[in-house]
């Protein structure tokens, strides 16, 4: 049974399975494509907020043919204290596969351990590797192969996108760099797993000097709103604007995994002069998540 549960320990294969299968299937939307999902109905199982991850994956998963059923969290026995054990049994005889956002990355795993039906992960504290995918499968569409190229993260680099964004950095072979107060990088665990080429730090001109791609995040991510003040503080030197711009590569796609915080992650000339790049990376949550479908489903 297959999941897709983190980047973490993800082989290279898989993930290039995945990149290249977006391709075709954004190419081919709309023309007969296959029915991969024909007479299955999956379950979304959201326990924190979604525009894109909800849409994207409702969309995709009718598209492949599939039908889909939103389950917000606290309208299910689940938020009520059911086990999740509990629930992904009573699912799992049901529903042919499931997508979760949800705060414990230990839940996912719990829920794709007890349900037999393969499993998404669509955001938890720790990793958000749809996203992630994404962001490389746009990259390589504007730019040509990710490998030997310079990603620089640029704010909160200890929460789930640029946690992905570490995985993914040393399964395929690029160089990351993020630039994040001390408190706010990866933990050096995480860093250790992972191996790669990352570097942390907290001089955010040098980070971005001669990268390919600068990107950012919220910097109060969901479940974090009682430290807003103090994050926002703290954080901020690290925005993406014009000036620290200058000192990418004059090519460099800036990217943000949305929603965006004018004035906060990024300024808003900055977002609007890179909104096409922005605003395709999130179309693309919708090919990429449907070749992840077809990946679990090979
Ligand atoms: N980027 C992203 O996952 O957006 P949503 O929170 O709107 O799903
Ligand atoms: N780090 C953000 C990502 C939102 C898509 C959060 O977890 O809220």
């Amino acid at each position: 049974m297959k999941h897709l549960l983190k980047l973490e320990g993800m082989p290279r294969g898989a993930m290039e399975e995945i990149l290249a299968s977006a391709e075709a299937i954004k190419a081919k939307r709309g023309g007969g494509e296959t029915k991969l999902l024909d007479g299955q109905t999956w379950a979304m199982i959201f326990t924190k907020s979604s525009t894109r991850t909800r849409v994207s994956f409702e969309v995709g998963i009718r598209e492949l043919g599939g039908a889909v059923m939103f389950l917000n969290a606290n309208d299910i026995q689940l938020g009520r204290g059911e086990l999740i054990k509990d629930t992904a049994r009573v699912l799992g005889r049901m529903v042919h596969g499931a997508v979760i956002r949800t705060y414990a990355q230990s839940d996912v795993e719990e829920f794709a351990d007890y349900s037999n039906i393969p499993t998404i992960n669509a955001l938890t504290d720790d990793e958000h590797p749809c996203q992630i995918l994404t962001d490389i499968f746009t990259f390589q569409e504007w730019r040509g192969p990710i490998q030997g190229r310079v990603v620089t993260f640029v704010g909160d680099g200890a929460c789930n996108v640029p946690v992905s964004w570490v995985h993914a950095a040393a399964a395929l072979d690029f160089e990351l760099r993020i630039a994040a107060p001390s408190e706010f990088q990866p933990s050096a665990e995480t860093l250790a797993k992972a191996g790669g080429n990352i570097a942390c730090t907290e001089d955010v001109r040098a980070a971005v000097e001669g990268a390919d791609m600068v990107y950012t995040d919220v910097w109060v991510s969901m479940g974090m709103e009682a430290e807003s003040e103090e994050r926002l503080a703290k954080l901020a030197d690290y925005q993406i604007n014009g000036e620290l711009m200058r000192l990418a590569n004059p090519d460099a796609l800036v990217m943000h995994c949305l929603p965006a915080y004018r004035g906060k992650e990024i300024d808003a000339e900055t977002f609007e002069a890179h909104a096409d790049t922005i605003f395709t990376q999130a179309e693309n949550r919708l090919h990429t998540q449907k070749a992840i479908l077809a990946w679990l489903a090979g």
